[in-house]
């Protein structure tokens, strides 16, 4: 299953825009119907307006018509496998139940697994905002 999203994850990754940093990120994430989204990082000359590549493929995602993820895959050509930034983490959680699969990865064949809660304790989620 995860050979899939690491094949979709590796291939996106290939049309990342990111001139200015040099560091192409690409992520694979299935939905509930078990289609897979991907997304890059695309960069911009004024960089705050730059969105990571786990933002593109939950844009995707939504876009589709779903709006819950059962794994995700993140894969960039790092020495150490890429973590999703903190923005993106509160992104995944918006979308993905607490023990869902997030497989780090970098292009030369390291893999670490961990979860959706383990990289966000304490998320701030719909619960905290009832009266
Ligand atoms: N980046 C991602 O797309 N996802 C991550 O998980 C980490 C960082 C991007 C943002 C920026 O384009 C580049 O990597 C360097 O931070």
């Amino acid at each position: 299953m995860s050979d899939q999203l690491r094949q979709a994850a590796a291939a996106v990754r290939d049309n990342a825009h990111a001139p200015y940093s040099q560091f192409k990120v690409g992520a694979a994430i299935r939905g509930a119907s078990g289609a897979v989204y991907v997304g890059c990082n695309v960069e911009n000359v004024a960089y705050p307006e730059g969105t990571c590549a786990e933002a593109g493929a939950i844009s995707a995602m939504v876009a589709a018509g779903e709006t819950e993820l059962t794994e995700a895959y993140v894969i960039a050509g790092s020495p150490m496998p890429v973590t999703p930034c903190g923005g993106c983490r509160q992104k995944l959680a918006e979308f993905a139940a607490g023990e869902v699969p997030v497989t780090m990865a970098t292009t030369g064949g390291v893999e670490q697994v961990t979860t959706v809660a383990e990289l966000l304790p304490g998320v701030f989620n719909a619960a905290h905002m009832e009266r």
